[in-house]
């Protein structure tokens, strides 16, 4: 037996028990006669004590310990002297009277602490150290848990877990596909997923009316914190449905995942339209965590002579509660400058401060009275001690920056906390989206979701312009500014799925080519359709206060796309290379 107990087990109740430990060292500490070992596995840590007046020999062969040895201790659990409030065994220690080094350790390259030195390509290559990490443990226990709750929660509501195949051929999500070569079909490719999507729809005809699978996906796009070349989507699809009952059956989803997870009971999430949420905070993704919502002014502050505001497409600000005190020249001037940055690309910033005393200062006072900055003042809600803070510019990049000022003011003044969540649906997506450089459409989702139906006649009849305005029956779960989820009500009529490809700009070899499956099977009785995805990484991630989805996977990679324990990608044999009938390109050979 390596273990009576683990090493989080033990509390007052046992003392006087002889037990047995196994796990690695902590840290060991000596004080003359007595030597400490904190012993660690992933349930918590237990303090082992040795004494050199019962026992010299063991005493000096536990000073011999380094950090991260793997040791089976046994002993009497004793009431501690001094107790440790901060840790759950911390009223217990044991006197070890034998104990058995099971390995040894190198001195690992990073403390394995909850506050690690190590940077995070190490702790990438040493990541079987990282994970003995709290931290990371933790994030790993909780994904489990949120996995096992999201199928009890879907096979509860009838739906039914389904695999799909990796080796298939590209599906076009919007990112570049990761390709394999096939051997037996020599000069021929499969590409790995970026989604299920056209596997579930295909699912949906074969009668499985509801699916759901907890998936991998591919793409192969610039890494972000939030984005992994491989990354885990919980999937999910019905038949007979209309937007209502997705998005009801889904924010049941999410509530049940936030009560079983975290003992939070979420509200009811509100809904806006795409178009609104570009209004009120330039963002389709909008953090509901604050308000501060925009303010359009272009019908009372364009101003002869001003012709910063008078050539402006839109002029449009934001009231920064409480802050004209808080906020210095300096401040204001830093402000500006974050804005101006080629990230942001702002021109400037034009600020209203609304003082505690009630007088104006402003940038613009040159060219307004204070009774007019005062009137605006109104319009914005704002009172004594407020900073309006106003862009103006071309609308869309004008929205774009005054939503990533407002994201910043709302971090610097500690409105966006980590265990407060603001979920909400974003709703009424365009159809279509014109891509100028290329002179094409995209789509706004993917090319399988349908338009809104007043709109189906417009969409097959109407000119270009037309095209721009398509809604489309697509929605995203947006929680505390992060894109959850995404899905859409899906064409199930083959004339409209061709009408919808040839829009895209697919000739209808191409589309016959790539998805003449889909299209042939929408004419054998496809039923009406939809379903939707969630990112699992980020919702973990969310969930948990954070915006980086890396320490969310046991074994991520690096911005790169590497991964640097196993050294991926990298080269491969000649043999290999010849077998796959692929030219030797690369000047690495193994
Ligand atoms: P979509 O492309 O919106 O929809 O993806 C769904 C969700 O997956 C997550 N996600 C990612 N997470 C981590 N790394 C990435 N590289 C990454 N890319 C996407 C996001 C996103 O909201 N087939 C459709 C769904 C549908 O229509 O049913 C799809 O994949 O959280």
């Amino acid at each position: 037996m390596y273990r009576s107990h683990n090493c989080g087990q033990l509390r007052m109740s046992d003392v006087g028990s002889e037990v047995t430990l196994s796990g690695w060292v902590q840290k060991g500490r000596d004080l003359g006669g007595l030597t400490f070992v904190d012993l660690r596995d992933r349930y918590g840590i237990t303090q082992l004590v040795f004494n050199m007046d019962e026992d010299d020999d063991l005493c000096t062969k536990a000073r011999k310990m380094g950090r991260e040895y793997v040791v089976q201790a046994t002993g009497m659990v004793k009431e501690r002297s001094s107790k440790n409030p901060n840790r759950a065994t911390g009223d217990i220690e044991i006197e070890v009277s034998s104990f058995n080094v099971l390995n040894e350790s190198k001195v690992p390259p990073f403390s394995i602490e909850d506050e690690t030195d190590g940077g995070d390509d190490l702790r990438m290559k040493f990541r079987y150290l990282d994970i003995r990490r709290s931290p990371i443990q933790n994030n790993i226990i909780f994904r489990s848990k949120l996995s096992l709750e999201t199928r009890k929660y879907l096979s509860d509501q009838g739906f039914i877990e389904v695999e799909t195949p990796f080796l298939i051929k590209s599906t076009p999500e919007g990112a570049r596909d990761f390709v394999v070569p096939s051997r037996l079909n020599q000069g021929q490719f499969y590409a790995l997923p970026q989604s299920p999507q056209t596997f579930k729809q295909i699912l949906m005809v074969a009668g499985i009316d509801k699916y759901f699978q907890i998936v991998k996906c591919f793409r192969d796009e610039d890494l972000r914190a939030d984005r992994q070349p491989e990354f885990t989507q919980i999937d999910c699809e019905m038949s007979f449905v209309h937007i209502e009952d997705i998005l009801s059956t889904f924010e049941g989803l999410a509530k049940h995942l936030f009560k079983h997870t975290l003992g939070i009971q979420l509200e009811d999430f509100p809904r806006i339209s795409y178009d609104e949420a570009l209004q009120k905070y330039g963002s389709d993704k909008p953090d509901l965590r604050f308000d501060m919502s925009f303010v359009e002014m272009n019908t009372f502050a364009k101003h002869p002579g001003f012709s910063l505001f008078d050539e402006a497409e839109l002029i449009v600000g934001i009231c920064a509660k409480g802050i004209a005190e808080q906020y210095s020249n300096k401040d204001l001037k830093d402000l500006t400058e974050w804005l101006q940055r080629p990230q942001i690309g702002a021109k400037g910033l034009v600020y209203v401060k609304y003082q505690a005393d009630g007088s104006i200062k402003s940038t613009i006072g040159k060219f307004y009275s204070d009774e007019v900055l005062l009137s605006w003042a109104e319009k914005f809600g704002a009172t004594k001690g407020d900073i309006l803070f106003i862009l103006c510019g071309e609308t869309e990049k004008t929205r774009k920056q005054l939503s990533e000022l407002r994201l910043e003011l709302g971090r610097n003044l500690g409105l966006m906390k980590a265990v407060d969540f603001k979920p909400l649906w974003v709703l009424d997506f365009p159809l279509l989206e014109w891509d100028e450089e290329a002179g094409r459409f995209h789509a706004m989702h993917h090319p399988f979701t349908s338009p809104k139906k007043d709109d189906i006649p417009r969409m097959l009849n109407g000119d270009h312009d037309t095209m721009k305005s398509l809604k489309a029956d697509a929605y995203d779960l947006v929680i505390n500014g992060a894109e959850i989820g995404g899905g859409s009500i899906r064409i199930h009529d083959r004339a409209l799925q061709s009408r919808n490809f040839d829009l895209l700009g697919f000739s209808k070899e191409e589309a016959e080519a790539q998805f003449g499956f889909l299209l042939g099977a929408f004419e054998y009785g496809a039923p009406p359709h939809g379903g939707l995805a969630f990112g699992f990484d980020r919702l973990c991630a969310v969930m948990n206060g954070q915006s980086s989805i890396r320490d969310f996977i046991a074994f991520p990679k690096n911005n790169q796309g590497r991964d640097m324990m196993i050294d991926a990608p990298s080269a491969i044999h000649d043999v290999q290379l010849k077998e796959l009938c692929l030219e030797v390109k690369v000047d690495k050979k193994v």
